[in-house]
C-alpha cells in the first residue's frame, strides 16, 4: 500500500495532533486503519489552502470532497465536477496541510467506466495533488474497482448509502435503508468494498441502526455522516458546520459556528466605513510625501 509521506513505524492508535502537540508527521492510511474501534477518527472536508492550514491540527483525515461543486462552484449537485477541480483543489489543500490524511474524490464520470480508466485517473489524483488515498462511491457493482486500484499502490476508502453522483438514480437525497431490502443492500455494499481492499468506508444517510450494523460487520473504519455516533469516525463538509449555507441546515448537521452571519456583518461594517469616509484611515495610508532635496 502507497503510504504518501507516512509515518510508519510512529505507530500507535493516538495519531495526535499538532494541536495537542503530539506529532507533526502526516497521519498514514494504515495508521488510519489501526483506529478501527479504538481512538475515533475525525474528518472535515477541505477545498482551500488557508483553510487546510486552518483545520490541518485539528483532524486526522481531510477529505477533499466533491461537496466542492455545491459549496464552491455554487452546482445543485455534485455531477459537473471535473477530474481538473480536484486536481487543483486537491493540491491546494496538500499545500495547506502536513498532518492529517489527505483523501480527495473521483468525480463522477473519473472511474465508472472501466477499472483501467479509474486507475488512470486515480493515478493522476496521487501524482498530481500528493494525496494518500482516493474515495470513491458505490458499493457490490464498483468492488472490482476497488480490488483494481488497491492492488495496484492505491488505498481506496469507499461510500456507501446515500451516494450523491447517484441522485439520479436513487431519486434523490432520502436517507438510505428505512426498508429492510435496502437496509440489506447498504450493508452488502459496504461488505463488498471492505472485502475489496478499502480501507475505510464513508457511510452517509443511513438510519443508525443500519450504521451501527455495519460498524460491527466490516473489519475497516466506518466515517459517517447522518450515520450514527458508534461509527469509527465522523465527517462534516467544512462549509456547513462553520454555517456558511444560510438558514438551510439538515438534521445531520451541528452548527459549530455562523460564519455566514459574521462575514455579512463585517462586510456591512466595511461598507458603511467607505461611504463615510471612515475607511481607509490613517493608520491604513501610506503617510506623506518626504520633500525631495
Ligand atoms: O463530497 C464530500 O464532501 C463527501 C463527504 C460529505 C463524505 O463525500
Amino acid at each position: 500500500m502507497s503510504v504518501h509521506g507516512g509515518a510508519a513505524g510512529s505507530g500507535g492508535s493516538g495519531g495526535g495532533s499538532k494541536a495537542t502537540g503530539a506529532r507533526m508527521t502526516r497521519i498514514s492510511v494504515p495508521e488510519i486503519v489501526a483506529r478501527k474501534g479504538k481512538d475515533k477518527i475525525v474528518c472535515l472536508t477541505a477545498y482551500t489552502t488557508p483553510m487546510a492550514r486552518v483545520l490541518d491540527p485539528h483532524v486526522d483525515l481531510l477529505l477533499v470532497g466533491d461537496s466542492l461543486g455545491n459549496v464552491i462552484y455554487g452546482f445543485d449537485s455534485t455531477l459537473p465536477v471535473t477530474l481538473e477541480m480536484m486536481l487543483a483543489h486537491g493540491a491546494a489543500v496538500r499545500r495547506g496541510s502536513e498532518h492529517a490524511c489527505l483523501v480527495v474524490d473521483m468525480p463522477f464520470g473519473s472511474y465508472q467506466e472501466s477499472t483501467e480508466q479509474a486507475f488512470r485517473n486515480a493515478a493522476r489524483l496521487m501524482k498530481e495533488t500528493g494525496c494518500s488515498a482516493v474515495k470513491i462511491e458505490g458499493g457490490r457493482d464498483l468492488a472490482p474497482t476497488v480490488e483494481f486500484l488497491t492492488k495496484r499502490g492505491i488505498p481506496v476508502m469507499g461510500h456507501v448509502g446515500l451516494m450523491p453522483q447517484s441522485v439520479n438514480t436513487l431519486g434523490g437525497y432520502r436517507a438510505r435503508g428505512r426498508a429492510s431490502d435496502e437496509a440489506a443492500g447498504v450493508m452488502a455494499d459496504a461488505v463488498a468494498i471492505a472485502e475489496a481492499g478499502a480501507f475505510s468506508v464513508v457511510v452517509e444517510g443511513v438510519l443508525e441502526q443500519v450504521a451501527q450494523a455495519i460498524t460491527a460487520r466490516i473489519p475497516v473504519p466506518t466515517i459517517g455522516i447522518g450515520a450514527s455516533a458508534d461509527c469509527d469516525g465522523q465527517v462534516l463538509v467544512v462549509d456547513d458546520m462553520l454555517g456558511m449555507f444560510g438558514a438551510f441546515k439538515p438534521r445531520f448537521v451541528k452548527r459549530y459556528a455562523e460564519l455566514a452571519d459574521e462575514i455579512a456583518s463585517a462586510a456591512a461594517s466595511y461598507a458603511a466605513d467607505v461611504r463615510t469616509g471612515a475607511f481607509p484611515g490613517p493608520d491604513n495610508v501610506f503617510g506623506s510625501l518626504k520633500k525631495s532635496s
